[in-house]
């Protein structure tokens, strides 16, 4: 099921991942049922350890809880210490990539391949002031790389076009890797971020401030659509 999820995501990228940070956890079914109308695809799911970031948010039983309740890829950021230590429970709980900080362990290459064997998609996560120089190792085990346009932890920051650099090189060194971009994109910073050749848009404030997700979504694949076309 999760590979065939990580296949499902490339056919539906480029695509814009709403985060579930500003989502209403009063309502998940109602949200659930809102992304979809507005266009969603595939989610993204921060996950946040209070340790790793100074932010704590929710770990398995909301994984487990929108699984029950959506057929779309559950793309799970983990923002913590310890991504071995959760990762197989994340995977019962129904994630389909789970992307770890290159930041957070000591030898990403072995993190990569223990994630691997579970099954699901593996991505890896750099924040911007780490260099794109530590993947490396580990790149031929990876499936994505989710460029950090902001500093994990927080939703509403502002977007560090480091990362447009960052995606730029990968884009021309590893044409077959998923590349993601997370943090203050909106629909100024995203057609920057698709031409420098990314293919998946995490985006946060910029759909759940918005009055209508609809709207918010239209308004980013427009932006999206533009850059492409300004590239042929
Ligand atoms: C930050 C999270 C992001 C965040 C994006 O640590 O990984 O996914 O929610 O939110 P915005 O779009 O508001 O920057
Ligand atoms: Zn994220």
């Amino acid at each position: 099921m999760a590979k065939a999820s990580l296949q499902a995501i490339r056919d539906a990228s480029p695509a814009i991942l709403p985060s579930l940070l500003l989502t209403d956890f009063g309502d998940l079914k109602g949200e659930l049922a809102r992304l979809e109308q507005a266009g969603a695809r595939v989610l993204h799911l921060d996950v946040m350890d209070g340790h790793f970031v100074p932010n704590l948010t929710y770990g398995m039983p909301i994984v487990e809880g929108l699984r029950r309740h959506t057929e779309m890829p559950l793309d799970v950021h983990l923002m913590i210490s310890d991504p071995l230590a959760y990762a197989e429970p994340m995977v019962k709980a129904g994630a389909d990539v789970l992307t770890f900080h290159v930041e957070a362990v000591h030898d990403p290459r072995a993190t990569a391949e223990r994630i691997a064997e579970l099954g699901v998609g593996v991505g890896i996560a750099l924040n911007p002031e780490t260099p794109i120089g530590s993947l490396v190792d580990c790149l031929p085990v990876v499936d994505q790389v989710l460029v950090m346009s902001v500093d994990a932890g927080f939703g509403g920051q502002k977007f560090n076009p480091v990362a447009l650099e960052k995606l730029r090189v990968l884009r021309q060194e590893y044409p077959d890797l998923l590349l993601e971009i997370d943090g203050g994109i909106d629909p100024e910073t995203i057609g920057k971020a698709r031409a420098a050749g990314c293919d998946l848009f995490v985006v946060g404030s910029a759909i759940f401030r918005h009055d209508d997700y609809g709207v918010a979504f239209k308004e980013l694949n427009a932006a999206m659509t533009a850059a492409e076309d300004a590239e042929l």
